[in-house]
């Protein structure tokens, strides 16, 4: 079988007393990329909270690369290859554009395959940061913040990237860009959860596809099983 990247395996998670996720499981494997698909408050941002140890799970457990990480705290779960690109980017606005990459970067693992990612690569891959490397990140657009949230999670050289939303609020033509740095950070090898609303935007990219709906998960499937077969997505997703 192939190696699981990331594993999900019947998580509980709850806000106080609202319960969000309900045994929720789902396995990423190694180099492949899966999207989560589901409506707004399906619990997409949730799972990706769990997985880096900013909420416990009440209930289940998760693996990275078979190895359990449940309730671990999220320097820890950090420390094992997995890194979030937050919704909302998040980056810091008070610093700039160099020293969020500086604070993010974590060497990587020594049995890593991958080259390390460094300010350097970074900065090849988005040549807009370079030329505004010291500017404050509060004074990017919101396409350069969404690069510069992408940069500072491959600083942290991960294993496994997710990605909650990185096209929301973006023009057409800066989700294409985003969109061509996923592939390219697919075709180098990293396994990745994309996180998205609009599954238009996934389906051409995604190897698995697995969609929320209110915190469970309805639908497990290939995306060429879904491209062929056909899925009534509207009824998952609502009307898009
Ligand atoms: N910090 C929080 N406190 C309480 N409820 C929350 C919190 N964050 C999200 N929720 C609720 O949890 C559910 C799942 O939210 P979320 O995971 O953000 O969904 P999605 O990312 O799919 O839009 C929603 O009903 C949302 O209102
Ligand atoms: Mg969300």
């Amino acid at each position: 079988m192939a190696t699981s990247a990331l594993a999900l395996n019947g998580v509980d998670a709850f806000y106080g007393d609202s319960h969000v996720l309900q045994k929720v499981s789902f396995t990423l494997g190694e180099g492949r990329l899966l999207g989560l698909l589901g409506r707004n408050g399906a619990g997409k941002s949730t799972c990706m909270n769990v997985t880096v140890g900013l909420l416990p799970p009440r209930q289940g457990t998760i693996e990275v690369f078979g190895t359990p990480v449940t309730r671990l705290p999220p320097e820890q779960i950090a420390a094992r290859g997995v890194a979030l690109v937050p919704q909302g980017r998040r980056v810091f606005r008070s610093l700039s554009v160099q020293e969020n990459l500086i604070v993010a970067a974590r060497a990587p693992d020594p049995g890593s395959r991958h080259a390390p990612w460094t300010m350097e690569t970074v900065f090849k891959m988005f040549p807009r940061l370079e030329e505004r490397r010291n500017q404050i990140s509060a004074h990017l657009s919101g396409g350069e913040q969404q690069m510069l949230a992408i940069g500072r999670a491959l600083m942290q050289n991960p294993r496994v990237l997710l990605m909650d939303e990185p096209s929301e609020g973006l023009a057409p033509q800066i989700v294409a860009e985003v969109m061509a740095t996923v592939r390219k950070l697919k075709d180098s090898g990293l396994s990745i959860v994309l996180v998205e609303q609009n599954p238009k935007l996934v389906f051409d990219i995604a190897d698995d596809i697995v969609i929320l709906n209110t915190g469970q998960v309805a639908v497990v499937s290939t995306a060429a099983e879904i491209n062929q077969a056909g899925v009534d997505l509207r009824q998952h997703l609502g009307v898009f």
